[in-house]
């Protein structure tokens, strides 16, 4: 087993034998508009890249979809050959169309494709970590796995993958997939204000598997709240880093993928998720989502 030591804030956490800091990096919206590329700026985009691992940060979550290929190999661009203290944890179960959309692509012959371009464009021999993307834009939707996740099991037999987690899933298929073969995170949509997962986070916690929430700052249309605001105003904070912080406190199996396209932002929410709130702050916090 690897061992880290970090300042940063939250620590770090193991994904079976992986150990990440606890603050990672979203990188989807580097991809552009739409997360259609080109990118906005393709040297910014670098740049955040490169100050992502200069801060210490190991674990940067990606998708061949993001672009598509885009990201990925902007990831590639910018950072290979990579630190070995980094993994780059992808997903599979999408793809795009003409239009930006996000369809299905969960058959075999998807899957196996898809894991094949994720190693040719970030230029890797294995995947640390591939997530199995279920549901649609919607959400999580109910329905078997168990063929989806059995072709990337095969995949992870083959030497092609380290391990394995599921996003955008319901419970049933969480426990579905951990009938078939060991899972080490679950990324599902939560934050501050949409908080449907968390039982579901308490029990992850309990059994040792990480809990990655996507959109940790509200995604498309970023997190606002008067009563954000107003603990971010008391505390000469930005709500950013409160809603950062208040998700490191929530549950030490919580492991955050915030995105920006900015070195600035960026800097800002690494010095901000480090922000102890107090009993009476997390509970004013608590009431957003509630
Ligand atoms: N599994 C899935 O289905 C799924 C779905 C969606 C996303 N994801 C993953 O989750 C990651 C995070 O999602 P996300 O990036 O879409 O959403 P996010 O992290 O919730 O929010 C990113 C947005 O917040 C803004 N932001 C960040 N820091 C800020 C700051 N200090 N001040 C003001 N604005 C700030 C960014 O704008 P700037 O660029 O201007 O900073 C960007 O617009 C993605 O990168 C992706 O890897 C997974």
């Amino acid at each position: 087993m690897s061992t880290l030591s970090t300042s940063l804030p939250g620590g770090t956490w193991t994904l079976g034998d992986l150990t990440v800091t606890r603050f990672g990096y979203g990188a989807m919206q580097l991809a552009g508009p739409g997360v259609m590329g080109p990118p906005t700026d393709h040297d910014s985009a670098l740049a955040v890249l490169r100050e992502v691992v200069g801060l210490g940060i190991t674990h940067i979550d990606t998708a061949h979809a993001y672009g598509p290929r885009v990201t990925n190999q902007l990831i590639h661009e910018a950072l290979h050959p990579y630190p070995e203290s980094l993994h780059i944890v992808t997903k599979v179960g999408a793809t795009r169309d003409e239009h930006g959309g996000w369809p299905a692509a969960r058959r075999p012959e998807d899957l196996r494709r898809a894991v094949h371009e994720n190693l040719e464009t970030l230029g890797l021999e294995v995947l640390d970590l591939v997530n199995l993307r279920l549901g649609d834009a919607q959400g999580p939707q109910p329905g078997s796995l168990a063929e989806p996740f059995e072709t990337l099991v095969e995949l992870q037999r083959q030497g092609l993958i380290r391990h394995l987690g599921v996003s955008n899933a319901t419970a049933a298929q969480i426990a579905e997939a951990r009938a078939i073969a060991p899972i080490v995170c679950v990324q599902n949509m939560y934050n501050l204000a949409y908080r449907h997962d968390d039982k579901l986070i308490d029990e992850l916690a309990e059994e040792g598997i990480a809990y990655v929430p996507f959109f940790p700052l509200g995604g498309f249309s970023p997190l606002q709240s008067s009563a954000l605001s107003a603990v971010a105003a008391r505390l000469d904070a930005t709500p950013m880093s409160v809603a950062l912080a208040w998700l490191l406190q929530r549950s030490p199996n919580i492991l955050l993928i915030p995105g920006t396209s900015s070195v600035a932002h960026l800097r800002e929410n690494v010095a901000g998720a480090g922000l102890s709130l107090s009993d009476g702050e997390l509970a004013e916090l608590d009431k957003i989502g509630l």
